[in-house]
Formats: structure tokens, C-alpha cells, sequence
């Protein structure tokens, strides 16, 4: 039976890196289903579709295919067949994520791509729904998160090298919303789920994280 490890979490917890380390060091395979979501929003953007006219939804869902696979051990995403990895992570894609994740019809999409996954192979799978949703029987749930101002100061740090312009207060209040959006959406909110283990990173290094969640690994395989 493969072993599997769901991290849910908010936006801006350090999900991403400390997941893909921590895979890295277990030889697990890393799953990142944000990225689905963004590839699925693309293909919306691309369509130009309204995603609040259910019919026309549909109509484009039944158009859509995501697939992953690796390179180099890096998780690349397809969108019918294309390669769409580094056309994602734009700010519009990010809105459009956010929103088209809250459609039960985007979300059933993604749940057999994500449960065959984890048949398969050892996985950790980070997301929002992994340990509520997607993988109940998951061997090990993480909920990862850190204080609103914590994850704020870590997206200012990352735009100010980047050059771009941007104030604490703007990122802290954008926070916030995404937060109460992803927690209280009818379908899959962002929760903790009862067996989950909770970890606060707020006061701690990625380091730390990463090791604290391979000792919680190694002790429940
Ligand atoms: O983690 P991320 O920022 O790449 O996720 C993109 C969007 O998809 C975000 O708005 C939350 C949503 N999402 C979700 O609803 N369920 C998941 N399992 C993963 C992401």
C-alpha cells in the first residue's frame, strides 16, 4: 500500500517549498494541486469563459484535460497536452484559481486525477482539501500555517527583490480576503482536518519544518 502525506494549509504558509524538500528527503513523490487548479483557470482565462454561467462552465470543463508529470523531479503540469508549468503563477491566473476553485464542478474535476495519484505512489500532496477531502485515510495529515503578518512579511520581502512596488498593509489585507474566501466557500473550505497535526511556522525556519514533519513521516511508517 503506498504511504501518504497530505499538507493543507493557507496561502503564504511556505506550503510549496517545505513539501517539495521534505519529498525530496522521503523519496515521495511531491504533488502540488494548486497548480492543477491555476492550469484549469488558464485554460478558462484562454476561453474567455464566464464562470458563473454554470452551462457555459461545463461546456468548457468537458474541453479541459490536466495531466502531470516530472522533469529533473520537478513537477511540470499540462493543459491538454501543453506544457503550461510556467504560465501560472501571473497574478490573473492567481485570481481566477481562487475563484474557479470554489465551483464543485472545477473541484470534481481534479479528485480522481488526485486519489489515483496517491494509489499509485507514495505521495505528498499539498493543497487546501488533501486531508479533508481528497486523502481522509491520508498516513499523516500536516495543517501548516503562520500568522497573517508573518506570511505578509514573507511576500514583501520576495516582491522587493523582485524591484517591483508594493506596501505591508495592501499584501496583509489581500491576505486576509484569499484567507476568508478559501475558509468559508460552500464547497471543500480550507480547514483543518481533526487528525491533522498543527504546525505554526511563524516562529520557525523552513529547516525546522521540513524536519519536523520527516520525523512525524518516519515515526508512522
Ligand atoms: O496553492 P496555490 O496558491 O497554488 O493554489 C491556487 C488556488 O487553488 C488557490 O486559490 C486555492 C486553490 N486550491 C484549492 O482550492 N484546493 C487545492 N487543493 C489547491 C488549491
Amino acid at each position: 500500500m503506498s504511504f501518504n502525506i497530505a499538507i493543507d494549509g493557507p496561502a503564504g504558509a511556505g506550503k510549496s517549498t517545505i513539501a517539495k524538500r521534505a519529498a525530496k528527503e522521503l523519496s515521495f513523490i511531491y504533488v502540488d494541486t494548486g497548480a492543477m487548479y491555476r492550469s484549469i483557470a488558464l485554460g478558462l482565462l484562454r476561453g474567455g469563459v464566464d464562470i458563473e454561467d454554470t452551462q457555459a462552465l461545463e461546456k468548457a470543463l468537458e474541453q479541459i484535460e490536466v495531466s502531470i508529470g516530472y522533469e529533473n523531479h520537478e513537477q511540470q503540469v499540462f493543459l491538454n497536452q501543453e506544457n503550461v508549468s510556467g504560465l501560472i503563477r501571473t497574478e490573473e491566473v492567481s485570481r481566477m484559481a481562487s475563484a474557479a476553485s470554489a465551483k464543485p464542478q472545477v473541484r470534481a474535476k481534479l479528485t480522481e486525477l488526485q486519489r489515483s495519484l496517491a494509489r499509485r505512489e507514495d505521495v505528498l500532496m499539498d493543497g487546501r482539501d488533501i486531508g479533508t477531502m481528497i486523502l481522509p485515510d491520508a498516513q499523516l495529515k500536516i495543517y501548516l500555517t503562520a500568522s497573517v503578518h508573518t506570511r505578509a512579511l514573507r511576500r514583501y520581502k520576495e516582491l522587493i527583490e523582485r524591484g517591483e512596488d508594493c506596501s505591508l498593509e495592501d499584501i496583509e489585507k489581500d491576505i486576509e480576503e484569499r484567507d476568508y474566501r478559501d475558509m468559508h466557500r460552500e464547497t471543500a473550505p480550507l480547514c483543518q482536518a481533526e487528525d491533522a497535526v498543527l504546525i505554526d511556522s511563524s516562529e520557525m525556519t523552513i529547516d525546522e519544518v521540513v524536519e519536523r514533519i520527516i520525523s512525524l513521516a518516519k515515526s508512522r511508517m
